[in-house]
């Protein structure tokens, strides 16, 4: 079942406990709610409307522990006005949440499963709750596979985790860059040239992708090509919002608005739609 706060419409006020910095542009932000202690559940997947006092609201994915639901976590990347206020915040400061919003990845719907996470840049923060939810039940799923490619090594997030997860034998982690600088040592081409070689059994995967969506696209025919078939595949979409909640129409793609029936869509049902920006 998807979790929700008390009053997802209304905005709380949340104060800045720390602030991580992940790459040059990109700051995971820790948020306490100002006043009484209060717990944040959220299903991996959805997303918060996050609005800076003075600039405007933006969706954010909410990228911490579904499991420690006391601390609200998100990762930002410095793209324009609003994120820019987020990653540039200083402890205390205050901004607003509402939410959490949207659907989920189908966690628990892929007991039994392998399941294989295909992400692209800073499409690793919306799985990053799933990753940490699969792993507190380990035992329920097959084989778990995280493929992550950057731009380059210095573009890469989360990389102590990375390396953690690495280090556990029950989880199979490929990274790759699209550019390498001398001193990296790994895997060089897009994400999709990890799946050929991806360690699980297409007729029992589902898949998650979330990236660029050009990236998505070509993730779906390397998927295809190893036989997982298009019904286990789950793919978060993304689209300029403004209400999140399903009344201003903003996010319309096709007879869907992306932040109620989506981000998280099953694949069939936005393949006719990708890589149109705004439909
Ligand atoms: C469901 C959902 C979840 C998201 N989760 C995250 C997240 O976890 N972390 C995060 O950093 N961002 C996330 N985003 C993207 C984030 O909402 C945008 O980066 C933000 O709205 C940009 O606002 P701005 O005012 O800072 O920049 P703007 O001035 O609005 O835009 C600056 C530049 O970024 C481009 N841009 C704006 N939005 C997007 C976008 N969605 N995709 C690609 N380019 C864009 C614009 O075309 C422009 O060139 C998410 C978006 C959606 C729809
Ligand atoms: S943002 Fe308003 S309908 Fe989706």
């Amino acid at each position: 079942m998807k979790p929700t706060s008390a009053e997802p419409m209304l905005p709380r006020v949340y104060s800045l406990r720390e602030s991580k910095a992940e790459t040059y542009d990109t700051w995971t932000l820790e948020l306490d709610p100002v006043g009484s202690p209060e717990d944040f559940p959220f299903a991996p997947g959805q997303f918060n409307m996050v609005y800076g006092f003075g600039v405007g609201e933006v969706p954010i994915s909410i990228s911490g522990d579904p499991g420690s639901p006391e601390k609200l976590v998100h990762t930002i990347r410095s793209v324009g006005s609003v994120t820019k206020a987020f990653c540039t915040m200083k402890k205390s400061d205050e901004l607003t949440v509402r939410g959490p919003y949207g659907t989920h990845w189908p966690i628990e719907d892929a007991i039994g499963n392998d399941i294989v996470i295909v992400a692209g840049g800073l499409g690793l923060p919306p799985l990053r709750p799933a990753i940490y939810e699969l792993l507190s039940h380990r035992e329920k799923y097959g084989r778990i596979v995280l493929l992550y490619g950057a731009r380059t090594p210095e573009d890469m997030v989360y990389t102590s985790e990375l390396k953690r997860w690495r280090a556990r034998f029950d989880v199979d982690v490929d990274t790759t860059v699209d550019a390498a600088k001398p001193g990296w040592h790994g895997n060089v081409g897009v994400v999709t040239t990890l799946i050929p070689r991806a360690p699980f059994e297409p007729s029992k995967t589902k898949a998650f992708i979330c990236g660029p969506e050009i990236m998505t696209r070509f993730t779906l025919m390397e998927l295809q090509k190893r036989g997982v078939s298009t019904e286990n595949i789950f793919v978060s979409m993304e689209r300029s919002m403004k209400c999140g909640i399903g009344f201003c129409g903003h996010c319309q793609l096709g007879s869907a608005f992306v932040c109620k029936d989506g981000p998280v869509f099953r694949y069939n049902e936005v393949q006719p739609f990708l890589s149109k920006r705004e439909i």
